[in-house]
């Protein structure tokens, strides 16, 4: 068959199994992943999306079977670097991810150097070597959204190319066990079959099918190390002729001084983005507009792959420009670790986190402190509190306890808690879904005076007063639902339950980031700034598309009282005088036990430092009670031998009076001495 010929024979093909999906895409709801979304009745009209307008070049669509090219890269082929991304992994590091089809050289390095003025005579190239990595997974789809997005012209998987694939009959045997013949959609995925319980769920292609599996690209890892907190750092990848630049986040006062100067700390937060065009207008707003924030925190839900994996490469094309300039920290979200944990692969393997600086037994929880801030990262997904079966523990819980105990409010006054499913959220979409976690965990930060909690997964905005136990307190943490980066699930502003609770300060059903400037050690401002709207655009209200100017529009069906409000803006306060538990936390944590070691001395000059201060002072402590003792032993001798003390003045000094009682004299002194 003729490319041409092909060509013509996939489009009649696709248009008959595109007629035969409606029933599929119609019956699936917004949000049906661990959700049925905020309607709770589904869809079960007609699908009406229009045709996707890919916008975006995200090369998502994978080729026929028997070319034997899975996918179509879109920038992974050969050797040029893709899917940059930097990842904070402990003090004075930062982890860069990148991606290539092509290996590089065994000895290949990335070499970075500081490029800011003030280089206080650290500049110079210096290189980081490279760890190479890839990983198989069968491609299944675990959500219909992938055939019939709801939102934001992202380009959805072509079922055609699903029955390519799925169809060995083309190229099999036909006596081999993995021979199949598939003529539709419907020979992969059952009619219906994402819209009848248990909604999370997927249908994979066989196994023993070559084209059921997805091979990665090469995903390299090089830790830059050493880096002085605040500089400028350009770093060039091998197979490229460029550079790219960073400034490295900020290092708390206590863990050297070997950083610049710096009076606030920001951070961009953005959650549940995918890979739509509302996503890249959050994602550009970020790059546009909080260009100084020190780090990104992502509160899960990254690429929205839902088992077909080529998304995650996609996804992290998409994020490049700005992740390869501010370094991500992110927490897993369902999404993450959907379909039988098929995504937490492609999750662990490309987003690595700062758990080895932290302590922390695993990728999926882990803290970091930079500017004013330490920032804990925990996973939803964890058994918040005992072992289900043991009675123990988890270790994410004994984890966490060690880790609050350790921080230090003089260096790091912000505590901030980052986990992907949210605890308080007025919004029937995922309405009270983590309420065994907030019992488990909602004291242990309470008392730990955590300051901030952000969360994603609703897709939505949502800003709360401080809160404990479902009633506010002055002195619980200010909680925060960030999950309206732009998935191609939908917006969840139809699902507001009314009326709004009094610990809700705002919420609104757009998309947006926000921003926590850091003041000092007790203001911060917190900003949220809508970038889309969206409107149905279908009779059925299945389909969403961009409408409007960002500063006017309203997303409809957004019912919230906020739905208009383009900005929120709040000032949050750190009271300790009023809240005992914000002072709490002092612990002291030397520099070697964090893990810093700037310029590969710094830490190790500092204990040397205490060390000797503290062996001189014993070793004074020590020559002072011996001369003392010695002194006594002669008096004594003397006391016993009147002769002795003929010529002695000392004896007259140290023991004037009654010589009967020097020795207890003397012993009462060195007790009452402060040596
Ligand atoms: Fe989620």
């Amino acid at each position: 068959m003729t490319t041409a010929s092909r060509s013509s024979s996939f489009a009649s093909r696709a248009r008959a199994t595109c007629a035969a999906l409606v029933v599929v895409c119609a019956s699936v709801a917004p949000g049906a992943r661990g959700s049925r979304g905020v309607r709770g009745d589904g869809v079960t009209s007609a699908f009406e999306r229009p045709p996707a307008a890919a916008v975006l070049a995200l090369g998502i669509d994978a080729r026929a079977a028997h070319e034997r090219a899975l996918l179509d890269d879109d920038g992974d082929d050969g050797d040029v670097p893709s899917q940059v991304h930097l990842t904070p992994t402990g003090i004075g590091e930062i982890t860069v991810t990148w991606a290539t089809r092509a290996r590089v050289a065994r000895d290949a390095t990335v070499s970075y150097e500081r490029v800011d003025d003030d280089d206080r005579g650290t500049n110079g190239s210096k290189k980081a070597t490279v760890t190479s990595d890839s990983y198989t997974t069968q491609i299944c789809f675990g959500s219909g959204t992938l055939f019939a997005p709801r939102m934001g012209q992202t380009p959805s998987v072509d079922p055609m190319k699903v029955v390519e694939l799925a169809n060995t009959s083309a190229w099999a045997a036909t006596d081999a066990v993995n021979y199949r013949v598939v003529r539709a959609i419907e020979d992969v995925i059952p009619t219906g079959f994402f819209a009848s319980a248990p909604y999370d769920k997927g249908v994979c292609l066989d196994y023993n099918n070559p084209d059921a599996q997805y091979h990665s690209p090469l995903i390299h890892k090089a830790t830059l190390r050493n880096l002085i907190g605040g500089s400028r750092v350009a770093y060039t990848l091998p197979g490229s002729a460029t550079s790219r630049t960073f400034t490295v986040p900020t290092v708390p006062t206590r863990h050297s001084s070997h950083h610049q100067s710096w009076t606030s700390t920001r951070i961009a937060v953005v959650g549940d983005t995918g890979q739509t065009e509302v996503t890249k207008e959050v994602l550009t707003h970020v790059a546009e507009t909080l260009s100084d924030a020190q780090v990104l925190i992502h509160t899960g839900d990254l690429a929205y792959a839902d088992g077909f994996a080529p998304r995650w490469d996609s996804f992290g094309r998409l994020m490049e420009f700005l992740t390869s300039k501010i370094p991500m920290l992110s927490v897993v979200g369902n999404h993450d670790v959907s379909v039988n944990g098929l995504e937490s692969t492609a999750y662990t393997m490309r987003y690595p986190s700062p758990s080895v600086s932290s302590k922390s037994p695993s990728q999926l929880f882990w803290s970091y402190e930079f500017g004013h801030a330490h920032v804990i990262g925990l996973n939803s997904y964890a058994n918040p509190n005992v072992g289900l079966f043991d009675g123990a523990d988890t270790p994410q819980m004994s984890w966490l306890l060690d880790d609050l105990a350790s921080i230090n409010r003089e260096y790091t006054p912000w505590i901030i808690a980052v986990f992907h499913v949210p605890w308080y959220n007025s919004n029937r979409g995922h309405f009270k879904e983590a309420e065994r976690a907030r019992i488990a965990l909602e004291q242990v930060l309470y008392d730990a005076g955590v300051d901030v909690v952000l969360n994603g997964h609703v897709h939505a905005y949502e800003r709360f007063k401080p809160v404990f136990n479902y009633a506010e307190d002055a002195c619980g943490p200010v909680h925060i639902v960030v999950g309206d980066g732009g998935n191609y699930e939908g917006p969840y502003g139809e699902g507001w339950i009314e009326p709004q609770p009094g610990f809700s300060a705002f919420r609104e059903g757009s998309f947006g980031a926000g921003s926590l400037l850091i003041h000092n050690d007790t203001h911060a401002t917190w900003e949220w700034r809508r970038t889309t709207c969206v409107a149905n655009t279908t009779a059925s209200n299945s389909y969403f598309e961009r409408s409007g100017d960002a500063s006017t529009c309203r997303t409809i069906p957004d019912v919230s009282a906020q739905a208009m409000e383009p900005v929120d803006i709040a000032i949050l306060r750190r009271d300790v005088g009023a809240c005992p538990n914000k002072r709490v936390g002092n612990a002291e944590r030397s520099n070697e036990a964090s893990g810093y070691n700037a310029d590969g001395a710094s830490s190790h000059v500092t204990t040397l430092v205490i060390t000797s201060i503290v062996l001189l002072a014993l070793w004074v402590v020590t020559s002072i009670m011996l001369i003392r003792t010695l002194r006594v032993l002669k008096y004594s001798r003397a006391y016993r031998s009147p002769s002795l003390l003929a010529n002695s003045d000392e004896y007259d000094n140290e023991f004037a009076g009654d010589g009967a009682i020097g020795l207890h004299t003397l012993s009462s002194s060195i007790g009452a001495d402060k040596f």
